[in-house]
């Protein structure tokens, strides 16, 4: 048997396209493993959002030559957003590397490849090598692009699932629309078949994926997203759905309606990226909204949805942003109270339009805005979260914690402390909270 160990970096849509890898592989006869010294192949599903990110893949695969070096036959795989476009830097810098597949290219050339190592492997371990073609009849295309949950016995709560991929909308910043390339929406009865299969399976928590799932439109039968939504809340099964990423630009009043008729199903949660406070920096970074149509819509989830909790991508430090910008943000955070904000010091990309403006700021500058939004997010976090203690909020268990606590979320995307049986894993539970910090609750369990 084969042993494949897969190491997910980026954003949701890579851990999708993680689970398809992983869901095709089993159903090649191999076994996922989790810690990469078991393993006889290795997946690196790589991020090139910032700078950072990169340079992760790069001392990661530094550390993987070492192991290489001990086991002349361990394969490894890149995958993802920097394999995009720097797919020779690979080949030449890390020469044990097999096979190198960015996001955006032909998916079916990285099966025809697995399927290869795979039987050649196989081989080599002189196991029983099935035939080829059966390998491939046995394959559902569908399920490589979308992502979701393995077809096996095994019980997994999460399925991650791929609506569209891609991105048009080129914010001056963001390397995303050219890691992906354009976008394109997948079929509406591909997507409902494959989240039925995944609720049979046990699913209990569906993601619905994209860069801007507000602009979701199904290619056969022009389904917006918020019909989308609806549809996949109609379907049969006790489960939650949850998606991500909306978009100011392009998010409507009928996504919110759904998310209010559907509430039993429908995560109150909504994560709405406004990654400023300042229309001018808005402008520059290209997003097409202003500030003003951002605050309209979250009176819009206010309103409608009186429970939802709203988390945020903040950057700061883009080239051009004053004193006064900065300050506008914050004035807009203090405003909004979110429930979590995801900040980043501003990280110039290549390819980008941003790229070429003039920094007006040290690096020095951009980390002390991000010290000074973050401890301002943080006491608005604890307050909000303050507000739940003696609430009961209905959880999905997850694992346990590091602490020996098991760990749960909410709808509205809350993690959740209590003490409870290893049993409860993958179940919805309620929970009384006891007491909140800034990043969790601590809850006892309503038997
Ligand atoms: N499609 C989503 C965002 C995906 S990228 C949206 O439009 O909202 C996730 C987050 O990374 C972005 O919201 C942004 O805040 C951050 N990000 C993207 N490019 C960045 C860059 N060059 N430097 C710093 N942060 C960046
Ligand atoms: Fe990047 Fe903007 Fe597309 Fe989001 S919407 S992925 S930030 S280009
Ligand atoms: Fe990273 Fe690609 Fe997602 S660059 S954030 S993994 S789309």
């Amino acid at each position: 048997m084969i042993n494949f160990f897969i190491k997910t970096y980026g954003c949701q849509a890579n851990v999708a396209d993680s689970q398809a890898v992983a869901n095709f592989l089993v159903n090649l006869d191999c076994k996922q493993v989790y810690s990469e010294k078991l393993a006889d192949l290795i997946i690196i599903n790589t991020c090139a959002i910032r700078e950072k990110s990169e340079q992760k893949i790069y001392s990661y695969l530094g550390r993987l030559a070492k192991l290489q070096k001990r086991n002349s036959l361990l394969k490894i795989i890149v995958i993802g957003c920097v394999a995009s476009y720097k797919k020779k830097d690979f080949y030449v810098r890390f020469g044990f590397i097999t096979f190198v597949s960015g996001s955006r290219d032909d998916k079916n050339v990285l099966r025809d490849k697995l399927i290869d190592i795979v039987l050649s492997m196989q081989t080599s371990k002189s196991l029983l090598v099935p035939n080829k073609k059966d390998f491939l009849d046995n394959q559902d295309k569908n399920n490589f692009k979308l992502g979701g949950v393995r077809r096996e016995t095994r019980h997994s709560t999460q399925s991650f699932i791929n609506i569209m991929t891609g991105c048009n909308n080129f914010c001056t910043y963001c390397i995303v629309p050219f890691t992906r390339g354009s976008e394109i929406s997948y079929s509406s009865k591909e997507i409902l078949e494959k989240i039925k299969q995944d609720i049979a399976l046990g699913t209990k928590e569906i993601f619905l994926l994209g860069q801007n799932v507000n602009s979701y439109k199904c290619p056969e039968t022009n389904l917006n997203f918020a019909q989308l939504l609806e549809a996949v809340a109609k379907l049969e099964g006790d489960f939650w759905v949850r998606f991500v990423s909306s978009h100011p630009k392009d998010m409507t009043l009928d996504v919110i309606k759904v998310m209010a008729k559907y509430k039993e199903k429908v995560c109150g949660f909504v994560h709405h990226p406004l990654q400023s406070g300042s229309n001018k920096i808005l402008k520059a970074m290209n997003r097409s909204y202003t500030l003003e149509k951002y605050l309209k819509q979250v009176d819009w989830i206010r309103n409608y949805l009186p429970d939802a909790t709203i988390s945020t991508d903040i950057i700061v430090g883009f080239p051009g942003e004053t004193d006064q910008d900065f300050e506008q943000t914050l004035e807009v955070i203090k405003k909004i109270k979110f429930d979590n904000i995801f900040s980043f010091i501003y990280s110039p990309r290549k390819f980008t339009k941003a790229a070429m403006l003039k920094d007006n700021l040290s690096y020095e500058q951009k980390q002390s805005r991000l010290a000074i939004l973050q401890k301002i997010q943080v006491d608005i976090s604890r307050a909000n979260n303050e507000n739940y203690v003696g609430c009961i909020l209905k959880c999905l268990v997850e694992k346990e914690a590091v602490n020996g606590m098991l760990l749960a979320r909410s709808a509205g995307n809350h993690t959740i402390l209590f003490d409870g049986d290893l049993a409860k894993i993958d179940t919805f539970v309620n929970i009384k909270i006891n007491s909140a910090r800034a990043t969790n609750l601590i809850g006892s369990l309503i038997e």
